[in-house]
């Protein structure tokens, strides 16, 4: 018998499907499936048994929909640092700035606590193949996890479009890496049929187990600020999934009775690849796919997000909004960050700063509010936009003299000076 109640249904018609069927949308209407939990199953006290686990993903296992926790494919998922960034605060004019670090997570993005769940899920349903299309991030994730749990891995990635860190990461995994002439969201279409066609089961943020997983970060959110609800969470937005998975967490712990209160949902984009924030602004009905998406920060470079019906929901129901921000920005935000807390991220978790920064200035973001910005993944991921922007190391001789001229050569001279 499972641990935790819980099914399938249609975000659009409502539909209910088995937990136990491999089925990532509504075969009725093509709409995207969404785990619901009948909330009177679980126990009273819920708030001080979690309190009593150690921060992490399975923390919340009551609302993880898994059978049974002893099934848990888990590399230590979760449980992320929340800093505080008083520099930072100051520089851009905010006094309650805190930022979730993803990149503490096993593989160095939030995609583990998604495939942590979505993994565990796999194996539940007998499954010995997983695939996912990705930017970086997912197939590094997907690659470990499959590892981990003993089953076979496919990743569909865009031909040198993927930062260096994460294509590394995928390959020693173990997965089998397939480069596509094409992008991100070609390679989602193709490995979607694969999936349908084959017994192969598909790991992207369309998986409705995976956000689930994604989810328990506004949870720790809210254990992290000792149960206050940030105003405003501003995170950067590809395929949709995590902002999504955020919102649905918060309202769960509304729902739960556990705060009355919802942060407003602020999803950062890349100027070339928009269609979210775009489509948004012209207040279109739908989103209006961008066909050749381009960034720097490739791992948000996507055209055609296919969670963009949540995260429209996510962000009209928690009356927040979408922006974007040029590549120039996010790698000067990039940097800020870096060198004013200590934190290097790769660029599409730069982006939520550098959207910070903007709507600061346009006095969106309040002085006062309480913000959380979600760092997605580390900056080891993607060296190689740094090696291209910041100055080389300086070489000299291996001598005394010759590394004090360089770190401080207005002192040699006054030295040369006195002694001449
Ligand atoms: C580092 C990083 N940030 C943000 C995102 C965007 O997340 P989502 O696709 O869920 O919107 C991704 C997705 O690959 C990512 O790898
Ligand atoms: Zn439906």
């Amino acid at each position: 018998m499972a641990d935790v109640d819980f099914h399938l249904e249609c975000i659009d018609c409502g539909a209910r499907y088995d937990p136990n069927q491999v089925i990532y949308t509504c075969s009725r209407c093509s709409g995207l499936l969404s785990v619901e939990y009948n909330f009177s199953s679980l126990p009273e006290d819920l708030d001080q048994t979690w309190k009593k686990r150690t921060l992490s993903v399975w923390r919340y296992r009551e609302l993880l929909p898994i059978g049974r926790i002893e099934n848990k494919v888990s590399l230590g998922e979760g449980g992320t640092s929340l800093n505080e960034c008083l520099r930072l605060s100051e520089e851009i004019g905010l006094k309650n700035l805190y930022v979730k670090n993803e990149g503490e997570n096993p593989t160095g993005s939030f995609k583990d606590r998604g495939m942590t769940v979505g993994v565990t899920k796999a194996v539940e349903l007998g499954m010995t193949k997983v695939a996912c299309a990705s930017t970086g991030n997912t197939s590094a994730s997907l690659a470990a996890y499959a590892a981990r749990a003993g089953i076979e891995c496919i990743v569909l990635i865009p031909s040198g479009k993927v930062a260096f860190g994460k294509l590394t990461q995928a390959i020693i995994h173990g997965a089998k890496v397939i480069q596509i002439r094409g992008n991100f969201d070609e390679a989602l279409r193709i490995v979607r049929k694969i999936c349908h066609s084959h017994p192969i089961y598909l790991l992207n943020s369309l998986n409705p187990f995976r956000l689930e997983g994604q989810k328990t970060a506004a949870f720790e959110i809210r254990d992290q600020l000792d149960g206050r609800i940030p105003n405003k969470i501003v995170v950067p937005v590809g395929n949709a999934g995590n902002i999504s998975a955020l919102w649905k967490g918060f309202v769960e712990l509304r729902e739960l009775g556990l705060t009355d209160k919802a942060p407003q949902m602020i999803g950062i984009q890349a100027e070339g690849a928009a269609p979210i924030a775009d489509s948004l602004k012209k207040k279109l009905r739908r989103v209006r796919f961008v066909d050749n998406p381009e960034t720097v920060a490739t791992a948000i470079r996507i055209g055609s997000p296919v969670n963009w019906k949540k995260a429209v929901r996510a962000v009209k129901e928690s009356q927040g909004l979408v922006e974007k921000v040029s590549d120039a920005e996010i790698l000067e935000a990039q940097k800020l960050l870096a060198q004013q807390e200590g934190l290097f991220v790769e660029p599409a978790s730069a982006a939520s700063i550098a959207g910070l920064i903007k709507l600061t200035r346009m006095g969106v973001i309040g002085k006062d509010e309480l913000v959380v910005c979600i760092l997605t993944g580390h900056g080891l991921k993607d060296p190689n936009i740094i090696l291209r922007r910041c100055p080389r190391p300086i070489e000299v001789e291996a001598s005394e003299d010759a590394v004090i001229n360089v770190i401080m050569p207005e002192e040699k001279q006054a030295v040369k000076i006195a002694g001449s």
